[in-house]
């Protein structure tokens, strides 16, 4: 099956962690605490394929609250069937200093 990451192929086996299969192939990808599923900084948005994923984990839900499902925890979400996923675009929380 194949992972399609940053726009990228990657070849992945079944149940892989999309974690495991972005950092076995050699891509840089956020996982401050190390794949347990406390920091989302491994989240990535679901652009095709949502359904050949594993099902949204109840700590996903508490992690991602409303975007659980179109966002995944990488480290927690494996892989059952072809899917594209990206790392998503910085949400604007508001005024920063340049903006004055
Ligand atoms: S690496 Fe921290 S939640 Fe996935």
């Amino acid at each position: 099956m194949i992972l399609q990451y940053q726009g990228r192929d990657i070849a992945a086996r079944r149940n892989d962690t999309l974690l495991d299969v972005i950092l076995g192939a050699g891509a840089e990808h956020r996982h401050v605490c190390g794949g347990h599923g406390f920091c989302t900084s491994c989240r990535v948005e679901v652009l095709q394929g949502g359904g050949n994923l594993s099902p949204v984990s109840d700590l996903e839900r508490e992690r991602l609250c409303s975007q659980a499902g179109r966002l995944r925890l990488a480290c927690q979400t494996r892989l059952l069937g072809d899917v594209e996923v990206r790392v998503p675009p910085p949400v604007f929380s508001g005024f920063g200093p340049d903006d004055l």
